[in-house]
């Protein structure tokens, strides 16, 4: 029997109304609108307030992939939600968004993979629908940074912002045609990015900048030799983002042209594992082009993806 290949039909972004500017920084903390600027590419981010929650976020946006896919809540056969910001330890947040999804009788299940999240879950995807188990599968990458984040550490408070990315993926049918996936974990620098089981995030930013960096050209070099295809070929090169120089690094190893890379990070600033269905949602859909995505994060987990457009 043929199976139908894992193909991205729709994909959509949820991001909460207030905006925060560095300059909000200015007035508490020993930082400056240029500094945050200048060294991360970031100018204002998205909170969001009391009322609302990491599975409040996800909610909005996995609505609105259903409505671009054309299907309903009852139609999906898996619920995958990638977070490191759950809404409270149990049940799942693939639970509680399956609770509010009217109608929705999916199994679901979170994956804990930081920013690499999403295309960890996109792996998970890929391979039940292969399989032949599922048809429908929604992912979801939904995170609310400011829960974890230590108001008075200039280093992280300014990076991160909360928001959410949805995608809906079957087998077969127009999109973004999943062609290639490799995840990777280095587990000895998992001291690097962590939050304790009571407190805020603690982060080694040097050391994640520098392993981001080296981990993001292998991952790249190693899809486009499995592929058998040059930089070139790509059209869009959909990056996690984390910081602007990041990925200013990769781009000048590769000598890519910045018209190929889209960014958000000046106005969502570090979404974690919502970075990139947020990112897919605002590329015009064309036909036959390649799609290189790359991310990294906490574990340090790094991951990456081809995609062709049909
Ligand atoms: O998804 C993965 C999540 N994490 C990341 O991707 C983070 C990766 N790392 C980074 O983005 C960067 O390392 C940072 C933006 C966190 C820091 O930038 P940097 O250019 O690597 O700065 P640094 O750590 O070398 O620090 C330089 C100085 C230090 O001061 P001293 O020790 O030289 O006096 C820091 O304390 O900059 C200071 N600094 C700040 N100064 C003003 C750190 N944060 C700030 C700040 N404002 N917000």
């Amino acid at each position: 029997m043929i199976r139908q290949p894992a193909t991205i039909v729709a994909s959509a972004a949820y991001l909460p109304p207030n905006r925060v500017p560095n300059a909000h920084f200015e007035g508490y903390l020993d930082t400056s609108d240029a500094w945050i600027f200048e060294r991360t590419g970031i100018k204002e981010r998205r909170w969001a307030d009391d009322t609302m929650s990491t599975s409040d976020m996800g909610l909005m946006a996995a609505q609105k992939a259903l409505e671009k896919a054309g299907i309903t809540p009852r139609d999906i056969d898996l619920l995958l939600v990638a977070t490191m910001t759950p809404d409270q330890p149990l049940p799942s947040t693939a639970a509680l968004i399956q609770s509010k999804l009217d109608g929705c009788k999916a199994p679901a299940m979170d994956i804990s993979a930081a920013c690499s999240g999403y295309l960890y879950g996109l792996s998970v995807a890929k391979a039940y629908i292969e399989s032949g188990m599922y048809q429908n599968i929604l992912l979801i990458g939904c995170e609310k940074m400011t829960q974890v984040v230590d108001p008075l550490d200039r280093s992280t408070v300014i990076l991160f912002g909360d928001g959410a990315g949805a995608s809906v993926i079957k087998a077969g049918g127009k999109g973004l045609r999943i062609d290639r996936i490799v995840l990777g974990l280095d587990g000895h620098l998992n001291h690097a990015l962590f939050i304790p089981q009571s407190g805020k995030m603690k982060m080694l930013g040097q050391e994640i900048f520098k392993t981001a960096i080296q981990r993001g050209v292998e991952t790249i070099e190693f899809l486009l030799h499995q592929e058998k295809i040059a930089i070139e070929e790509i059209d869009h090169l959909v990056f996690h983002q984390a910081n602007l120089r990041i990925i200013q690094n990769i781009q000048k190893r590769f000598n890519v042209p910045s018209e190929k890379i889209p960014t958000s990070i000046d106005f969502t600033a570090n979404t974690s594992a919502a970075s990139i269905p947020i990112l897919l949602e605002s590329i015009p859909h064309q036909e036959n082009q390649r799609y290189l995505s790359v991310a990294f994060g906490a574990g340090f987990t790094y991951a990456g993806a081809i995609f062709t457009s049909l």
